[in-house]
């Protein structure tokens, strides 16, 4: 009682609302919380489960594009599976590196197996077509190197067809010199490149150390880096690969991982992991089950991680 005649005192002060639309406006206020309650609750049941489809299925996710060493020997048909699965997936791109004999071999042009399967891959809008060319870390010389190029490049000239976009060069030195000679080397060997006219105007040049090479190499200006060659077990993954990318200052659309050895039975959604994974950090890659030879065939996952990239 002595409460109530406390309020009392103060309600002279106070306006009271007619009764009717003081009720009303209780329950108008009531019925404004419920609907914030229920809407807020309506909003996380929708977005909770969308935010987990969303980002695989309608946001268009970050693409990933296929850098795929391809040395099998073009025998009649032999690289029919790779055409198909090109075909299938024009939205992804290709650079197919091509490889006659370790290198473009002692020939002027290669086989006519292999300007056969060449001019097929140019063909395509989707694919780009690389020159294989081995550095052993930097211990072939680079005359040796300056022709192998030369050779790639002189295919152009037997029909614009065969025109190679640039060169792969394999194993390239990883580690920074103090007297910087590993720098020099792939400074001089890319700008060959860049200089021929053999490559269609815009070429592209492309390191493999198969690891991350130490920063100041990237000042040798490769267009693509393969940050990871190996096997799956040993692929760096989110957090492991994001520290170790650091300092290198790349774009994800320069970085490249080849992975072999890769499980069998992992289904689509143990692929698109192993993808997701990467996809923040690295573009172009490359997947098989193959563990030897990985790149002479096809392994049994081609179709099935191309099918999982979006
Ligand atoms: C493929 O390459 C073309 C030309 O460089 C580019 O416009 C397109 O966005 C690329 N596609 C993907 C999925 O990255
Ligand atoms: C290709 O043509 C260029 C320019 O005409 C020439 O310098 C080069 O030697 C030729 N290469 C081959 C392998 O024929
Ligand atoms: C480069 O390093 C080697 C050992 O790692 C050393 O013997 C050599 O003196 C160094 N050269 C220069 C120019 O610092
Ligand atoms: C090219 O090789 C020669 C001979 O081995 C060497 O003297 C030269 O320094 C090398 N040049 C570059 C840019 O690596
Ligand atoms: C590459 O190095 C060689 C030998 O050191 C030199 O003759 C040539 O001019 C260099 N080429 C470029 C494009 O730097
Ligand atoms: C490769 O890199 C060079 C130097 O940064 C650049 O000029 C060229 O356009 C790049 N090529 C491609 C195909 O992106």
């Amino acid at each position: 009682m002595e409460v109530f005649a406390g309020c009392e005192e103060y309600q002279p002060e106070y306006e009271p609302l007619p009764k009717q639309s003081r009720i009303y406006g209780m329950l108008k206020d009531r019925f404004i919380a419920l609907s914030v309650t229920f809407g807020i609750a309506v909003i996380l049941a929708i977005a909770i489960p969308l935010g987990i489809i969303l980002p695989q299925r309608l946001i268009k996710p970050l693409p990933i594009n296929v850098l795929i060493p391809f040395y099998m020997y073009p025998a009649p048909g032999a690289w029919e599976p790779l055409f198909e699965a090109i075909g299938k997936h024009v939205d992804a791109n290709f650079t197919v590196v091509i490889n006659p004999a370790d290198g473009p071999g002692p020939a002027v042009w290669p086989t006519g197996e292999y300007l056969s399967v060449v001019k097929a891959l140019n063909k395509y809008s989707n694919v780009q077509t690389l020159g294989y060319i081995d550095t052993a870390r930097g211990a072939v010389d680079n005359a040796t190197v300056r022709k192998e190029i030369e050779t790639y490049a002189g295919w152009s000239n037997v029909s614009s067809d065969l025109t190679l976009a640039g060169i792969f060069f394999d194993q390239t030195p990883y580690k920074m010199d103090n007297e910087s000679v590993a720098y020099r080397y792939l400074t001089n060997i890319s700008a060959i490149v860049r200089h021929s006219d053999g490559f269609g105007g815009n070429s592209l040049v492309v390191h493999n150390p198969g690891r991350v090479p130490d920063a100041s190499l990237m000042g040798s200006m490769p267009n693509l880096t393969v940050i990871f060659e190996g096997e799956y077990v040993n692929m760096p993954r989110k957090e492991n690969l994001n520290s170790k990318l650091d300092g290198l200052r790349q774009n994800r659309k320069d970085l490249a991982m080849l992975v072999h050895s890769v499980p069998r039975g992992l289904g689509n959604t143990g692929l698109r992991r192993i993808i997701d994974d990467v996809r923040r950090d690295v573009e172009w890659l490359c997947l098989t089950d193959l563990t030897e030879k990985v790149y002479e065939g096809y392994g049994t996952l081609l179709k099935q991680w191309l099918e999982v990239i979006w």
